[in-house]
């Protein structure tokens, strides 16, 4: 039986079970870098302020020097019987430098160490996040660069209503991706903080320097109450529903993928290194991997409402519920990790059916507003323009024909204000071109919006 750290008040011991139930080795061990990190900054403020000598602060730092390359060289086995890494980490040290070991823990306590390694440990998801969301921003602006003049059926209710630029679709998802990011950097701001020194909930009567050991470990400084420090996990919170709602964009932008690669739509095809076959029909090509971005949004969900159930009417301070939120951060975060990886390689690679795209706006009725348009421009009102143009799509279904097919003779009979040129109106490539309000889908338009985004993402 391995000698509790904590063991001096107790008579008897926990059983194996039990001692397995409440330790978090199996899965905290992920956060072995950011606890040594941690103390090595601990250590060195312990120095400073004369809380230590040099000499011990130096056996120590060495120790952690030690336990660190044992670590990396994989020489490093956890124990249950340790508990957790904090525990794992320091009983390394002791079996490094002895006793001397036991006063690193000097002013300090688990509950400001664990809050501390976790802040280290998501500002560094955050910042690989923030910079892979570049990554598939600045995919999404080369594509749309590609595709201003593709045009594609633009849908509200899953129905063809009016053509848009392929390119604009995608850039639709960019400004969605951009205020994703945003949401991450503002969440590093509430990352970027120390917990380090709160103790265990009260503070500690050693004369120890937060700042000294926030700026060691590049925080942008302490937390202002201790309590605080190590009671709250919305630094995590925020990361969980930022993480949902990028996954909530992303699996849309899946479905959408999905139904574009059917049978039914074939306006693109993913490349094989994004796909899967059957086992059994020989023929198909499966979009797995965006299928399965879409179905893990559901456990990024899962992740965030997990972890706010756990702090839900929790009382301050610490609670050994607060051990609950790490496996749902390091579960969302690979999670989005790895999507935002896939989604990125699959768009990288997919070919786009152009042609196809732009015959599925020619066999529709997406130009009805377009004739509306133009009777009202000469000045017929809306509502009357409507009427008409509601009726003759009503005539042309019945006969099987679209608005581009009626007769210019049908037309004038309809209205004296069309004449010859309604055609040109009509093509959907003319109806994309000419929707050049700002931020429609018209090629200036879109072009303008490129631009802007090109300079936003430097
Ligand atoms: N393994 C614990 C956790 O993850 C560390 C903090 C333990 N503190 C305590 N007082 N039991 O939350």
């Amino acid at each position: 039986m391995v000698e509790k750290l904590w063991g001096g008040r107790f008579e008897e011991s926990v059983s194996d079970w039990v001692e397995e139930f409440g330790a978090s080795i199996s899965f905290d061990q992920k956060m072995a870098r950011q606890d040594l990190q941690g103390s090595l900054a601990h250590v060195t403020m312990l120095a400073k302020t004369g809380i230590l000598t040099e000499a011990e602060a130096e056996k120590i730092k060495d120790g952690i020097k030690a336990v660190e390359e044992k670590y990396e060289a994989g020489q490093i086995e956890f124990t249950v019987a340790n508990e957790d890494v904090h525990m794992n980490m320091e009983s390394y040290l002791h079996d490094q430098i002895g006793p001397v070991a036991g006063k690193l823990h000097t002013a300090r306590s688990r509950n400001d160490q664990v809050a501390t390694d976790m802040h280290l440990y998501l500002r560094d998801v955050l910042h690989q996040t923030i910079e892979k969301l570049h990554t598939l921003r600045t995919t999404l602006i080369q594509i749309s660069e590609a595709h201003i003049e593709t045009i594609m059926p633009g849908y509200t209710h899953l129905q063809h209503a009016q053509p848009i630029s392929f390119a604009h679709h995608l850039m639709a998802y960019y400004q969605m991706l951009t205020r994703d990011a945003e949401r991450f950097t503002f969440n590093l701001k509430h990352t970027n903080i120390s917990p380090l020194g709160a103790a265990a909930l009260a503070g500690t009567t050693f004369p120890i320097d937060r700042k000294l050991t926030a700026d060691l470990l590049d925080f942008a400084g302490p937390y202002e109450n201790s309590l605080d420090a190590v009671s709250d996990r919305d630094f995590i919170l925020e990361f969980l529903s930022n993480s949902s709602i990028l996954m909530m964009h992303l699996s849309r932008f899946c479905e959408e993928i999905i139904l574009w690669c059917s049978n039914e739509f074939k306006f693109i095809s993913l490349s094989d290194s994004f796909s899967t076959g059957s086992s059994i029909m020989p023929q198909k090509k499966n979009p797995d991997m965006v299928e399965l971005i879409r179905g893990k949004t559901g456990r990024v969900y899962g992740d965030l409402v997990g972890l706010l159930t756990v702090m839900k009417s929790l009382p301050l301070a610490y609670n050994k519920d607060l051990q609950e939120d790490k496996e749902g951060m390091f579960d969302a975060a690979k999670t989005i990790l790895t999507s935002l990886d896939v989604m990125n390689g699959m768009l990288e690679t997919m070919t786009v059916n152009k042609d196809i795209m732009e015959k599925s706006t020619k066999s529709d009725f997406s130009n009805a507003t377009e004739l509306a348009d133009y009777l009202a421009a000469k000045g017929l009102p809306f509502r009357e323009a409507h009427e008409i143009v509601g009726k003759l799509v009503l005539e042309c279904t019945k006969q099987g024909y679209y608005l581009q097919d009626v007769p210019l003779k049908r037309y004038q009979e309809l209205s004296n204000l069309i004449e010859s040129d309604i055609y040109k109106y009509l093509d959907s490539k003319t109806a994309v071109g000419r929707r050049n309000s700002y931020g429609g889908t018209g090629f200036e338009a879109i072009k303008e919006q490129i631009q802007v985004a090109k300079k936003s993402l430097l």
